[in-house]
């Protein structure tokens, strides 16, 4: 594992063959890998971590994807959406507590209409012009990115979940297609979005194969932001009894994804916080540099469960500011309130 630590460290990328080997070895050179990514992580970002506001802002969605807890066909899942006067109340709050990004973020809901989304884009961008305003709002049209941009959205999540095609058919109902993940994202960033894409670590049916081409597909893609998590089951969806991903191997891709792409924006998130109590000062230590606690108003927090036992849903949005402020600290870095733009231009 050695050679392939040091050649991924100076060749920034590594055949399909040497990455599946190099996610399946498990011995004591994972601390090498680490301590390169940390190191690549200081030469272009520093002790700097920049934190992210999100927004859950409806927990109602079209989509059914087959491992997601928010997924139409729950029927237990109870849903909510928060009024316009509500997201600007988040905003307020966050701006407060200095953050400088909000992301809103929901499942894909008729209701929020491109009219009323841009109304929200706008009404945010004009009040806060000193913020960065990320949409994760799922798949849409040309023409509704399109529109969301001219507001003044600036950047864009939605994660490719799988670059395998079949594996990505065996994780979604057949409505949902893999070409049209990939039509999004390719149109996002033809419009001039800053692009975040990413998947599970540990999703059923995932082989090593597939996440070395998840590695190769994000090397090529080279998007600004990378989000990655564990797999963790939620009760309600068909994949209840299946084992959650790991913390450990989701650690060791957030530190391949760092040698692979020095400049990526690489949040430590919230589903790896769930697994692992130490999982986001981890994830930093391995190469990530961003964090996104939770902005949405405590009383709709618990029904934002994508998957179970999600973390900080009972906790004010200043709790988590000053929680996430002393973790970082306690590792050495610094919380940044700035816009923090990729540097992966
Ligand atoms: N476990 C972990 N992550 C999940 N997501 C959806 N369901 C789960 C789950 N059960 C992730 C998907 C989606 C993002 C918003 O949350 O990757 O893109
Ligand atoms: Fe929410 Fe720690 S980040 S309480």
């Amino acid at each position: 594992m050695t050679d392939l630590v040091e050649k991924l460290y100076r060749e920034r990328t590594l055949s399909k063959s040497e990455l599946i080997e190099l996610i399946n070895c498990r011995d004591a050179d994972t601390e090498r890998l680490r301590t390169l990514a940390e190191k690549v992580r200081i030469e272009n970002y520093g002790h700097d971590v920049y934190v992210r506001g999100l927004i859950e802002f409806s927990n109602y969605c079209k989509q059914d994807c087959r491992y997601c807890g928010i997924r139409k066909s729950n029927l237990n899942c109870e849903r909510y959406r928060l009024s316009y006067n509500d997201i600007m109340e988040c905003c307020d709050e966050g701006y407060k507590l200095g953050f400088r990004t909000f992301v809103l973020q929901s499942g894909e809901d008729a209701y929020f209409t491109d009219d009323r989304l841009c109304e929200i884009i706008t009404a945010i961008k004009s009040r806060y012009p000193d913020c960065a305003l990320t949409l994760s709002i799922g798949e849409k049209s040309f023409d509704s990115y399109k529109r969301y941009y001219d507001c003044g959205a600036d950047r864009y999540l939605l994660r490719h979940e799988t670059a395998n095609k079949e594996h990505y058919q065996k994780l979604h109902p057949e409505a949902q297609s893999f070409e049209n993940r990939m039509r999004c994202l390719n149109d996002l960033k033809r419009i001039g979005y800053q692009v975040g894409c990413g998947f599970m670590v540990g999703s059923p049916y995932q082989t090593d194969e597939c996440l070395a081409e998840d590695l190769l597909f994000m090397k090529d893609f080279n998007p600004q932001m990378i989000g990655i998590g564990p797999f963790i089951s939620h009760k309600d969806t068909e994949f209840d009894d299946y084992p959650d991903g790991s913390a450990e191997l989701t650690i060791k891709l957030l530190s391949i994804i760092r040698l692979m792409l020095p400049k990526v924006l690489l949040p430590a998130t919230t589903a790896l916080a769930t697994i692992d109590a130490k999982g986001r000062e981890k994830g930093i230590l391995a190469g990530a540099n961003v964090v996104m606690p939770n902005l949405s108003p405590v009383l709709v927090r618990k029904k934002y469960q994508i998957y179970d036992n999600k973390i900080c849903t009972g906790d004010e949005s200043a709790q988590c500011a000053l929680c996430l402020k002393q973790r970082i600290e306690s590792i050495g870095c610094r919380i940044v309130t700035d816009r923090g733009d990729s540097k992966n231009k």
